[in-house]
């Protein structure tokens, strides 16, 4: 196989990588959900968009309790998705189009499906199959109370009983995720080598990294001591509850969860510097990407030591608000944390797990990281007005140096789907706080394709796991793909000028002289200017290289965001 990349040398520092959700980007067989088969017919339009690496949420062998991060084998597909066959084919073809291939590893926990879990749940409490997980006996007398009071990031108690072989009510295991989803026990060597073992499975088959799910929660604190978070931490791991909407104040950095004796533990760093090791063993720079919820920007940085991962998820970032100061901020605190340790920083605007920028900034109530939004939730901006900040947010974005995520959908302004039906909604946040929190479904609806299509496009008939909105076909990539004005020409346009300019690779140096409202630098010879205020700006002098709306003259509208030739 000959490849094509673009960059040979540490490309993650500057890439674009676009997040696949293999249950909602496409569908070959037909069968309502999205599979391997389904990205690799479509990886075309991929490379046309301009990214430079996909990764795909799990894919691997899984009861789907958690969308797939409750995995049961790690080194085999789902049939959902398909086969090994089906994913090599894939690997292949993305290379062939010069987009490499980062997978997700879920090491805090397995499904409660797990070949380990099961023998553990039939072995006797001390055993070696009990010790890869974190099983304890109870409180109280007769051990029917919790071994601590440490809650479910899902909603419920983080603590399950299990029945002893008797059929007697016995210990419990935690799970900081679904009852379904068993924390492994990483002080135990067995564990750490298992997954040494996986990860060489998928970088023996051409993987060019891997995204660490909850690289903050690996290592509990000795003793497992009693905690009660601060008030409506955030619900992937902790940290801020900002959800960017306008009414809000800038808040980047609320009160952290560093003390929470299951976030940010010392020990997780020595996990990371053995897998990187074994990575760096392999040819071709394959990295590692922290998912951490850890506040403030600088502690995270400790993701990323030269000898640790090479890249984290900037979500401070993420749940900055549509507020010039606070973008500013975030900016700065970014640049200057990540270039402390020698790594890139990475920005990042919508995922999986958060309400879809193109509804969440311009809903103008509070609305924690994972709560989702549903029907009688407040504050929901029309589509519009959301679509004009997320585009001018993403134009703001993409000129940033370092590295990019997108989410898949965002290139189409996708928004978030608020009127799922209940029956519909899947997420285990939605049934574990008994329908009180919404949960995810509302960003993970399938792609759609072609307007004209059923199923949009999303797979050969007209199924589709979760429901797809009726306004989608006016948003199908078929009906923006020609449209100059489109929010797909937006990203496209971008990403090759990007591309085109090196702006991953770039310095920003801030311009003096606007109002406070204007977010205004220069990376390289780029000037950007994003209007976060209320009041149309003047323009300095400049060719216009890619405009989020249309000018007025000479005039940038609010909301909106200009790249001018320096
Ligand atoms: C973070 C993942 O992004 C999320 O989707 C998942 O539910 C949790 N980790 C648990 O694996």
């Amino acid at each position: 196989m000959t490849y094509s990349f673009r960059m040979t040398s540490e490309w993650w520092r500057t890439a674009a990588i676009y997040q696949i959700y293999p249950r909602s980007f496409a569908d070959a067989n037909g069968d309502g959900m999205g599979d391997l088969a389904g990205i690799t017919s479509r990886l075309g339009a991929l490379q046309e968009l301009g990214i430079d690496a996909i990764w795909l949420s799990p894919f691997y062998t899984s009861p789907q309790r958690d969308a797939g991060y409750d995995v049961a084998d790690y080194c085999d597909v789902d049939p959902l998705f398909g086969t090994l066959a089906d994913f090599d084919a894939m690997v292949a073809e993305a290379h062939a189009r010069g987009i490499r291939v980062i997978v997700d590893l879920v090491p805090n926990h397995s499904s409660d499906a797990h070949e380990w879990f099961q023998a553990a749940l039939a072995a006797a409490p001390g055993s070696t199959e009990r010790a890869r997980y974190l099983f304890r006996d109870g409180r109280g007398a007769d051990g029917s109370e919790a071994p601590n009071n440490w809650e479910s990031v899902f909603g419920g108690p983080a603590w399950t009983r299990v029945l002893e072989a008797d059929g007697t009510p016995g210990q419990w295991y935690l799970h900081l995720f679904d009852s379904s989803q068993p924390d492994f026990d990483w002080t135990n060597e067995e564990v750490r080598e298992e997954f040494r073992r996986i990860l060489r499975f998928w970088l023996d088959r051409g993987v060019d990294g891997f995204r660490v799910d909850v690289a903050h929660g690996m290592i509990k604190a000795d003793g497992l001591p009693d905690f009660t978070p601060p008030a409506e931490g955030g619900s992937m791991g902790g940290v801020s509850p900002a959800a960017s909407g306008v009414a809000l104040e800038p808040e980047i950095s609320a009160e952290p969860a560093d003390s929470a004796p299951y976030w940010g533990q010392d020990g997780v760093h020595e996990i990371y510097r053995d897998w990187r090791t074994l990575l760096d063993e392999y040819p071709d720079d394959r990295i590692l990407a922290a998912e951490a919820w850890v506040d403030p920007l600088s502690r995270l940085a400790n993701w990323v030591r030269p000898d640790e991962m090479h890249q984290a998820f900037n979500f401070a970032y993420l749940e900055t608000p549509w507020n010039a100061d606070a973008l500013r901020r975030v900016i700065d605190d970014s640049l200057a944390a990540f270039a402390a340790v020698g790594a890139p920083s990475t920005w990042v605007l919508s995922n999986h797990d958060v309400v879809r920028h193109a509804t969440r900034l311009s809903v103008t109530e509070a609305n924690p990281q994972g709560h989702g939004l549903g029907p009688r939730s407040k504050g929901l901006p029309e589509y519009a007005s959301g679509l004009r900040r997320a585009r001018a947010a993403t134009a703001l974005m993409l000129a940033l140096p370092g590295s990019v995520y997108l989410y898949q959908g965002e290139e189409l302004g996708l928004p978030e789907v608020i009127d799922l039906p209940d029956d519909a909604r899947q997420d285990p946040t939605w049934f574990r706080t008994a329908g009180e929190r919404y949960g995810r479904d509302g960003c993970r609806v399938p792609l759609p394709w072609e307007s004209a299509a059923s199923s949009y496009g999303f797979g050969p008939t007209d199924a589709s796991w979760l429901p797809q909105p009726a306004q989608w076909a006016a948003l199908a990539r078929d009906a923006q793909r020609g449209d100059p004005a489109s929010t797909l020409s937006l990203y496209r346009d971008a990403l090759a000028l990007r591309r085109a300019r090196d702006l991953g690779a770039g310095t920003l140096e801030w311009l003096p002289g606007f109002p406070e409202s204007i977010v205004a630098f220069r990376n390289g010879g780029v000037l950007v200017i994003a209007n976060a205020g209320a009041s149309p700006v003047e323009l300095p002098a400049g060719d216009v290289l890619l405009t989020s709306e249309p000018l007025d003259g000479r005039t940038l509208p609010a909301d909106s965001t200009v790249w001018l030739a320096a």
